[in-house]
């Protein structure tokens, strides 16, 4: 029997890994998630096929992105690290990601450049030795004294086998004291592309990447797109929600439902970029979610919240939410005589309604 991770004691020195540590307790406990704004994925429905011409048990789901070979089209999204409790999460993340042979991103790593103390509970290859493993750094500490060479030291500290930039403009916004200088970052964004020797993912945080963004990315380098649209956890709600001051209050509550919704970013993401490998991430709840997002054209899904608190509760509660998430896929899949998650895109099952 694994001990929960103690949320109540904030056991933490420096306020950015106090920062973490509410981060952590708050997507735990708290409802963060858009109320108003959905995902988009309710609009569509897929097409029942009565005479799938399938044996359930020999649907595949395994899927190549980035050349990466994968048992599932599936990402636990970046999320945490810096803290002994967030260290425990990313161990039990890392553990049931390498069993189920499918990606794991960490949360920014931007703490252990400050307090490299921190490094073990980014320390997750020993736990998970074949999966693809991802970086993490906030885009916006391009213009705050990070460069190449830190980002080397991050991936090489993780032995990742990609770095996510992760854009927050809106986070940065409301948080007090947030990193607001945001002028000049696709050439810096550029420059890594040219520079690492491993692939540069971008993401948001749930408030979505447009088509626009997403071709100016592109065109610099960018290997990858995890779209991160809203729907899901809103970080302008975590900003509020811990607040210690009347600004951050406000301006998160008035932006809690802000962003574009994870189908729309993914729609017209793949419409303007067809050849881009896109992730889809941002509110998945299911099976189901994850089946629609790979028909509009993404080739990984991520969840983040719906992880976490699996992993808080156990790893084998972890263990079992994803082989739920992958039976419902399965599911999708026969019932829409799709023998593999590239046929859901192929055979055009997916409506909208
Ligand atoms: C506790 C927590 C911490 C997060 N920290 C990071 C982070 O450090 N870097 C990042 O790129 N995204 C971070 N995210 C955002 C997620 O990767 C994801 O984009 C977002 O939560 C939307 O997905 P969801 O609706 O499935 O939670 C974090 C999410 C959670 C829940």
């Amino acid at each position: 029997m694994l001990v929960q991770p103690n949320l109540g004691t904030l056991l933490v020195n420096s306020p950015i890994e106090q920062r973490k540590a509410e981060h952590l307790k708050l997507c735990i406990q708290s409802d963060v998630s858009h109320q108003e704004v959905t995902t988009g994925f309710e609009k569509y429905r897929f097409r029942h096929c009565a005479l799938p011409e399938l044996d359930f048990a020999e649907i595949d789901l395994r899927v190549e992105f980035l050349g990466w070979r994968l048992a599932a089209p599936l990402l636990i999204s970046s999320m945490t690290g810096g803290t002994p409790q967030a260290g425990e999460i990313n161990r039990r993340l890392a553990r049931v990601a390498q069993q189920k042979k499918i990606v794991m991103g960490v949360g920014s790593q931007r703490v252990l450049l400050e307090h490299p103390e921190v490094a073990t509970t980014f320390a997750i290859r020993r736990e998970a030795p074949t999966i693809p493993l991802l970086a993490n750094l906030g885009a916006v500490q391009l213009n705050y004294g990070c460069g190449v060479s830190e980002c080397q030291k991050i991936i090489d500290l993780l032995e990742a086998n990609a770095l996510i930039l992760h854009l927050n403009p809106l986070q940065e916004a409301v948080q007090t004291g947030g990193d607001r200088n945001f002028k000049g970052l696709l050439t810096k964004i550029g420059v890594l592309c040219r520079s690492l020797p491993v692939p540069v993912i971008v993401k948001e945080v749930g408030n979505g990447i447009s088509a626009d963004v997403a071709k100016q990315l592109v065109d610099v380098g960018v290997a990858a797109i995890d779209v991160a649209g809203a729907g899901g956890t809103s970080w302008a709600k975590v900003e509020a929600a811990r607040a210690q001051d009347a600004r951050q209050q406000f301006l998160g509550d008035t932006f809690a439902e802000w962003g574009i919704p994870t189908a729309r970013c993914l729609e017209q993401i793949h419409t303007a970029l067809p050849d881009t490998p896109l992730i889809a991430s941002g509110g998945l709840k299911n099976g189901i979610d994850v089946a629609k997002a790979l028909a509009l054209g993404a080739g990984l899904a991520g969840l983040a919240r719906p992880l976490l608190q699996a992993a808080h509760q156990s790893e084998e509660a972890l263990a079992q939410r994803i082989d739920f998430i992958l039976e419902e896929l399965k599911t999708v899949l026969f019932c829409t005589g799709s023998a593999t998650p590239q046929a859901l895109y192929q055979r055009r099952c997916l409506e909208r309604i």
